[in-house]
């Protein structure tokens, strides 16, 4: 494979292969069922994509726990019921090659009563910097155990599924995300105050589910490595979400896929490849993988992030959408044939 573009070379963690360095990041298609169960529109959605070339289907962000569910559409993975139904989505892309994981997460403060029924959570009773945001009520230290053991099994039941992977989403704002960001992070307690205290859950999650898992699995994390772009808005810095990173893969993290905080995935007038400097950073700081997503449509700028160092693995994301022989087509460019 020497001659292929190194956005077509396999990547092979010894826990991990991927055909290639090209992810569907998780895309919520909210389509799921009442009780958060996949679809059969899940099923072809992702087949679509899975069976034209992507290395790595990582599924939309499944709920944890009730509390956490963000909108009516959204997958839960919360419990055991569900199981059976995710085997079957696993099972119909399994033929076609793709690697494929879950996206777990917990909304936290981002969750809204008319959803769940209930008012939201989150690490302090501040609501987030968004529109129509309910102030959350501040988690207490047994409802975080709560918590940490909630991401656990909705991990172990991803393996029981047979995805081959699970990514914990401690991005966009969601609750994991709202912990690290001094913004929404106002705690005095072990779990806030220092860097080090504002990363205590999302480590905790981590280890917590490593453990429920076992050594062979692979556990990505999403890191919403600072809150905005733009330095002026504060908030969580780069400079903090490397040390996270680094803390993160001590705990047993396999892949970093790195995203936006507070800010969120898409930020607005963002260029092209708009976290591509983050990764690089990350890159250079741990040992594991690390992927990005954020704005790559040209297969170029996908391969050259990857010749250059700058990721080793790229999330196509809205271009997966608009085409789903996005992958097939970029062979096709990159090695100039018919
Ligand atoms: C419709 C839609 C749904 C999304 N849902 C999720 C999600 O469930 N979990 C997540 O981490 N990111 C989600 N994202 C963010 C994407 O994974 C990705 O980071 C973002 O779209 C930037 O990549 P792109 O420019 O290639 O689209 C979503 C994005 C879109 C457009």
């Amino acid at each position: 494979v020497g001659t292929l573009p190194d956005l077509f070379s396999p990547l092979d963690t010894g826990k991990l292969r991927l055909a290639n360095r090209i992810a569907m990041p998780p895309m919520a298609l909210e389509a799921a069922g009442a009780d958060g169960a996949p679809v059969s529109r899940h099923l072809d959605h992702y087949l679509a994509r899975a069976s034209r070339g992507v290395g790595l289907v990582v599924v939309e962000h499944a709920f944890v726990d009730l509390s956490g569910r963000l909108s009516p559409g959204q997958l839960g993975v919360h419990h055991d019921g569900l199981v059976p139904a995710y085997r079957r989505l696993v099972k119909a892309l399994r033929p076609t090659g793709a690697r494929v994981a879950l996206q777990i997460s917990h909304a936290g403060a981002a969750a809204r009563s008319a959803v769940t029924g209930a008012p939201p959570v989150g690490p302090s009773p501040v609501a987030l910097p968004r529109e129509g945001a309910e102030p959350p009520c501040e988690l207490g230290e047994a409802a975080l155990e709560e918590l940490v053991h909630k991401f656990a099994r909705a991990a172990a039941r991803a393996r029981e599924a047979g995805f081959c992977a699970v990514e914990i989403h401690g991005a966009h704002g969601f609750l994991l995300s709202q912990f690290l960001s001094p913004l929404t992070n106002h705690r005095r307690d072990a779990f806030g105050g220092t860097l080090q205290g504002r990363a205590r859950l999302p480590r905790e999650v981590v280890k917590a589910v490593r453990e429920a898992v076992g050594q062979d699995y692979p556990v990505l994390y999403r890191l919403g490595l600072a809150d905005y772009l733009a330095a002026e808005r504060g908030g969580l810095t780069p400079e903090e979400g490397l040390t996270v990173a680094g803390w993160l893969v001590q705990a047993g993290v396999d892949m970093l896929d790195i995203s936006g905080g507070l800010g969120g995935a898409r930020p607005a007038g963002a260029a092209a490849g708009y976290f591509l400097p983050w990764a690089q950073r990350v890159r250079a700081r741990v040992r594991v993988p690390v992927m990005v997503a954020g704005g790559i449509t040209d297969p170029l700028l996908a391969d050259q992030a990857i010749r250059e160092g700058r990721a080793d693995v790229v999330g196509i994301g809205r271009a997966l959408l608009a085409d789903p022989a996005w992958a097939l087509k970029a062979r096709r460019v990159l090695l100039g044939a018919g």
